[in-house]
């Protein structure tokens, strides 16, 4: 299972599937003009459809009827094994969304693990933003847990049924190597997805773990920031506000807006660069040097402690600014641009692509831990651009940093049962002045938005 990923931090990682009896999985765009949509049943078998890799969402879904902007889709009609479950979902991201059907079929990873394996499937009928131009993937593979799944947690995901019928262990790694290549390049650059295990050869030194703080998204505690070995100094409650998650769909490293704003401060004092627009900060503009230069050596390190599973230590990853300051390709005959590869978030922190093309991530389900190692192929010009060390204490950091609903302290829980009785009375106000049912607030509360802002969708680098 090495190697078998394709793209970039642009336009995120895929894997190839094989969907249906027989495997068709694709029909050729170009077949269905005349006469409607009816599809000759002539089409070509057996193409292969790429599905992103996506830790920050938990629904399976492909396209299932022509785009514009994919290549090809899987057409359910053309699939003995296909079963419709008849039901309407509709994933929504800040930008982009999608409503499709769900139902179940028979998948294959040439590049996985033997076999066919029986998984929910939504094909995707209708697309906002979704599939853009020149992206390479036709559908998504969310492997976050079920509790973000669409439209309830009973619809199990991909991987919970991997494990079942595969008799897999409850972990996966992905390893993204795009580190120091043009965003949305040739698309060509590698990666691992390894489901079941940890392959040693894609990991160099001690692998790092941090407990998973709740099982939605892979959500982490981080407890400090540095940047060039300085300390942002901030409250570490900031850090997880509202929550620090890893998530391979997210192209950038994003931060919530005060963080954000600490950081750019930092990197701009830190840097040898006297001015820089706003407009790079913000992603607005690209920042270009001569072909001929390297601008790395003028900005500094960025490092995330995270807890480590003994409460008392921490460790920290780092990430050079060959992964954060990202060359755009072609643009201008003897200048090389590169665009901010951190961004500001209303309501997380998001380990995205731009940190994880550093590391090998372990994905650790049975234990309730994500891992990170070095990975071997985040190397520029033949140097590491990342780097992981411990342990460190944690006695400067607070003994929590995640606002968490499971509260250890009995006057808490005494508040709580204030707050919660303050909103039996509030729903039965509303029962009486609308009429409506009431719908208990509902704990995730942006939960119909899968991916945040972050995601794919909505940095992706055109
Ligand atoms: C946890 O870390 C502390 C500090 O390094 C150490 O004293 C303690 O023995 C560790 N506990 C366990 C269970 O390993």
């Amino acid at each position: 299972m090495v190697e078998n990923l394709q793209g970039d931090s642009g336009r995120g990682y895929y894997l190839e599937m094989l969907i249906g009896t027989p495997p068709q999985a694709v029909a050729d765009m170009t077949e269905e003009s005349k006469g409607g949509h009816t599809l000759k049943k002539s089409e070509k078998c057996c193409s292969k459809l790429n599905i992103l890799v996506d830790t920050g969402s938990s629904n399976f879904a492909v396209a299932g009827v022509p785009d514009p902007d994919v290549t090809s889709y899987f057409n359910t009609e053309l699939s003995s094994t296909y079963q419709s479950q008849g039901i309407e979902v509709t994933v929504k991201y800040s930008q982009g969304s999608w409503t499709g059907v769900l139902g179940t079929d028979v998948v294959t990873i040439p590049k996985g693990i033997d076999g066919r394996y029986t998984i929910n499937i939504a094909t995707i009928l209708e697309s906002e933003n979704f599939f853009l131009p020149g992206v390479k993937w036709h559908g998504i593979l969310g492997l976050a847990y079920d509790t973000l799944a669409k439209p309830s947690s009973s619809v199990e995901t991909f991987f919970d049924s991997l494990v079942k019928q595969a008799k897999i262990p409850n972990i996966f790694s992905l390893q993204m190597c795009g580190a120091g290549l043009p965003v949305s390049g040739s698309g060509t650059n590698g990666g691992s997805l390894v489901l079941g295990g940890i392959e040693p050869s894609l990991y160099k030194g001690n692998i790092w773990y941090t407990p998973i703080k709740e099982e939605w998204y892979y959500q982490v505690e981080i407890l400090k920031l540095e940047v060039g070995g300085q300390n942002l100094e901030l409250d570490c409650r900031e850090y997880n506000a509202d929550k620090a998650i890893v998530d391979s769909g997210t192209t950038l490293l994003r931060l919530p807006q005060k963080v954000f704003s600490a950081v750019v401060q930092a990197i701009a004092r830190t840097s040898l660069i006297q001015e820089f627009s706003s407009g790079f900060w913000s992603g607005s503009q690209l920042a270009c040097w001569d072909k001929t230069e390297r601008p790395w050596s003028l900005f500094p390190k960025l490092s995330i402690y995270m807890r480590d599973e003994n409460s008392s230590r921490s460790f920290r990853i780092s990430i050079l600014p060959q992964l954060y300051i990202q060359p755009i390709l072609g643009i201008g005959e003897n200048l090389q641009c590169y665009r901010f590869g951190i961004s500001s978030s209303t309501n997380a922190l998001v380990i995205g692509a731009t940190v994880m093309e550093g590391f090998y991530v372990i994905f650790d389900r049975a234990q309730r831990r994500v891992g990170f190692a070095v990975s071997p192929c985040a190397e520029v010009d033949g140097s590491p651009v990342s780097e992981i060390e411990g342990p460190f204490t944690t006695t400067d950091v607070a003994s929590n940093c995640v606002s968490s609903i499971t509260f250890h302290e009995p006057v808490l829980w005494i508040a709580s049962y204030a707050l919660m009785s303050l909103c039996g009375i509030i729903l039965l106000i509303l029962i009486i002045l609308l009429l409506i049912p009431p719908r208990c607030q509902h704990r995730y509360t942006d939960n119909d938005v899968v991916n945040d802002e972050s995601s794919l969708v909505r940095h992706r680098w055109k």
